[in-house]
């Protein structure tokens, strides 16, 4: 049991929670993630971990409302415990001094890039990241970004703020005005799949974190695999991060979406 330290909203279905997990805080990197189950029976839900405090031994989590699980998860306030915590899981984000990095994070996938960008910072990079969003109220993390960034480009789909327009415009721009050695895109599977399409074109290599259905997490159920360069892989333990050149985003698209018809039937029972 993991108790919820502190809740946060960021937006109507967005929500940031601060979880104790003392030996979690201390060991993870960059890039990995915990298994989360609220409930004995609750699904296991692969989150990436966007901060860690090892002095107050708490790790934070940001979560999305959009089916049963993450819904349970969300509904949970300070206080209450989480039935179990599992990780870290996956492999550390690979860093080293690219150059000039572009950091794309979409939605809730600004969370687990706050890390990556801290830590390619760290590392001597030039950090450009850039923000998007549906509207204003799905930008998140946004100081904590301009804190570890040299610049911040705002995307919103709608224009409500930063500039309007889609993530890749926002990337694009950056390419054309100066050299760009490496990107890094975490995000919905259809943005990264655009995003890559894009750095593919200028043939700069491109990393994204996956964020598939998983079970187990240690590679045993095959719930989560993909194929990278026409090879199968696991996301719990080859990943989640990739070279999103060699990824079949329309294949992992596909798989995804396997189960929305009955998590809309589970979904109308939790609120009919
Ligand atoms: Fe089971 Fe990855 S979650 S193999």
């Amino acid at each position: 049991m993991n108790k919820i330290i502190s809740k946060r909203r960021f937006s109507e279905k967005v929500f940031q929670f601060e979880i104790e997990a003392p030996l979690i805080a201390k060991s993870r990197k960059a890039g990995h993630f915990v298994i989360v189950r609220v409930g004995e029976k609750g699904e296991r839900m692969p989150l990436t971990i966007a901060k860690a405090d090892v002095k107050k031994g708490t790790i934070t989590l940001v979560v999305q409302e959009v089916g049963l699980s993450s819904t349970r998860l969300c509904e949970l306030n300070e206080g209450d415990y989480i039935t179990d915590v599992v990780g870290p899981l996956g492999q550390a984000t690979h860093i080293e001094n690219f150059g000039t990095v572009v950091c794309a994070g979409g939605g809730v996938g600004v969370a687990p890039m706050l890390p990556i960008v801290q830590a390619l910072k760290a590392a001597g990079n030039r950090v450009i990241t850039v923000l998007a969003g549906r509207s204003k109220d799905l930008i998140i993390l946004e100081q904590e970004m301009r804190d570890s960034s040299d610049e911040v480009i705002i995307m919103t789909d709608d224009g409500s703020y930063g500039r309007k327009g889609l993530v890749t415009e926002g990337v694009e721009e950056v390419i054309k005005r100066e050299k760009v050695d490496k990107c890094f895109a975490i995000g919905p599977a259809i943005m990264m799949k655009f995003v890559c399409l894009l750095t593919k074109k200028y043939e700069i290599p491109t990393d994204v974190s996956l964020n598939t259905i998983m079970v187990d997490g240690t590679g045993m159920c095959g719930a989560c695999r993909i194929t990278v360069g026409g090879k199968t892989k696991f996301v719990c333990v080859d990943g989640p991060e990739f070279d999103g050149h060699q990824v079949d985003f329309d294949e992992m698209l596909k798989r995804m979406g396997a189960f929305r018809s009955i998590e809309h039937r589970k979904m109308q029972k939790l609120h009919p």
